[in-house]
């Protein structure tokens, strides 16, 4: 049964509760194509909503159902429309009508105002805060769409369907979901009681050619001489960390960095919603899963984890650590899965291993925290920190070793820092990554594995 008729007719609703002229749905559309805009002008909602009431009897009519071809149903929806038009005083042209066949096509069979955004390979993230505010990010930046849904219940519908197509379920007994779309697009949607002015939507849009580290040196992310040490430092087996704020960019790096990994190794993978696409041929791909309706059967990272050390890994690739895993992760890296990487939510290195630090301590451990500090400092080798600047663009902002600890204090070593030096004039951050001049810790365990590292990628030009 769809969400829809679950639901009041009514959900409270801000956005909802304002008249129309208030909202920011816009009273004139670019008229000149015929593709989809996903922009709901005003007329074009009305015309909508009555074919869409004449539509189901046209259908019925037509004894086409749910199943019908798509040509069938938007023959269908052509009938229906040109009955429509004929009643409105407003002259409609051939590029106008077919774009109205899409999008009721598309609200019947798709992801309605979405299907335009989601086709749009420029925009890497859709942002919908409520049905009639959503937020894309287009190169980096992210601005207000003109696309709305008509009201909530239209914004329902559509994450009812996307959930149903995924077999979940959202309602108000489950009013969240996180899940991944076959095109491995994330998802995450909310809905009231939780979300207090509407649904809200939230699509990470699966990329078909992912990034590569000669992207990340073009746009900037980092420099050649930074590629090379992590290059080095993940065929060495080094532990790392990838550390940076929510849409920094860390899944990309892990991404990344996992391609450096020599062809050969057992690589297990474990993530909440499966986003990595390692390119090596030996690998196990593992997610967890939420409970079921009843409250039981789910599987969270610290299960697989613990799974996964009895499949022989050489190396662990944890998506997120979040939580209770944290521990088991430490010791895994400790204990003969080196090389492992994993990716934590945090502003800074230091607040890396701060939430490092709490989470073992929260997944209720007897162990002092002197004994956290000996794992931690042990198992993680490097810390790359990684943000998305106010211009829009992700940086590398530092790769520091952990070198150890001085009474309470981390002792941390940089090896590569982004210096800032101001904002242009259109608001680009301008800076460098320059090397400190260091010389890093792990060069001797580098040399030992035949890699070794040439000075020359640290000497940075006035150092
Ligand atoms: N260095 C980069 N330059 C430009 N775009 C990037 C870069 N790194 C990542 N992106 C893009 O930024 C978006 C977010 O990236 P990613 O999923 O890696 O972030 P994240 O830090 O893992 O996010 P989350 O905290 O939600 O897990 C993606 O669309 C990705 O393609
Ligand atoms: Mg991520």
């Amino acid at each position: 049964m769809f969400l829809r008729k679950r639901l009041k007719p009514e959900l409270p609703s801000q956005a909802a509760a304002k008249p129309v002229a208030e909202r920011s749905v816009p009273q004139t559309a670019p008229l000149s194509t015929p593709r989809v805009t996903g922009k709901l002008a005003a007329p074009f909602i009305d015309i909508k909503r009555k074919t869409h009431r004449l539509l189901i009897e046209t259908m019925r009519q037509q004894g086409l159902d749910d199943d019908s071809g798509p040509e069938q149903i938007r023959s269908a929806i052509r009938e229906a429309l040109e009955q429509i038009l004929a009643d409105s005083a407003r002259l409609f042209n051939r590029g106008e009508k077919d774009r109205l066949i899409e999008e009721i096509y598309y609200d019947m069979r798709g992801l309605g105002p979405l299907e335009p955004l989601l086709a749009d390979e420029a925009i890497s993230e859709i942002m919908v805060n409520n049905a009639h505010q959503v937020y894309i990010e287009r190169s980096g930046k992210i601005q207000l769409s003109e696309v709305s849904f008509y009201d909530d219940r239209h914004l329902l519908q559509i994450i009812d369907r996307i959930v149903n197509r995924v077999g979940r379920r959202i309602d108000e007994s489950s009013p969240m979901c996180d899940a991944r779309l076959p095109d491995g697009s994330r998802i995450n949607a909310i809905i009231p009681p939780l979300a207090i002015d509407g649904p809200a939507l939230t699509i990470r849009k699966f990329k078909k050619d992912p990034l590569t580290i000669s992207h990340l040196i073009g746009y900037q992310s980092l420099t050649q001489e930074m590629a090379d040490f992590l290059k080095s430092c993940a065929a060495a087996k080094l532990n790392v960390l990838i550390s940076g704020g929510t849409g920094s960019g860390k899944t990309t790096l892990l991404n990344i960095l996992s391609s450096f990994i020599p062809e050969g190794e057992r690589l297990i993978t474990i993530e909440d919603a499966a986003e990595l696409q390692l390119q090596q041929n030996h690998v196990i791909r593992l997610e967890t899963r939420p409970n079921n309706t009843e409250g039981a059967g789910g599987v969270t990272q610290s299960e697989l984890l613990k799974n996964c050390l009895r499949m022989r890994p050489d190396r662990i690739i944890l998506g997120e650590v979040r939580g209770g895993e944290a521990l088991a992760m430490l010791q895994a890296m400790n204990t003969g899965h080196e090389g492992s990487l994993a990716t934590v939510h945090a502003n800074s290195t230091r607040d890396a291993i701060a939430r490092l630090e709490t989470m073992v301590l929260m997944a209720g451990t007897e162990l002092p925290l002197r004994a956290i500090r000996d794992q931690v400092r042990s198992a993680i080798d490097l810390i790359i920190q990684i943000e998305r600047m106010s211009d829009g663009c992700r940086r590398v902002t530092s790769v520091t070793e952990i070198v150890g600890m001085e009474g309470d204090c981390w002792q941390l070593q940089d090896i590569f820092t982004f210096q800032r030096q101001g904002m242009g004039p259109d608001g680009t951050v301008l800076g460098q990554h320059r090397p400190t001049g260091l010389w890093p810790k792990c060069a001797d365990r580098l040399a030992v594995r035949g890699l070794p590292l040439s000075p020359s990628l640290f000497q940075g030009e006035n150092i």
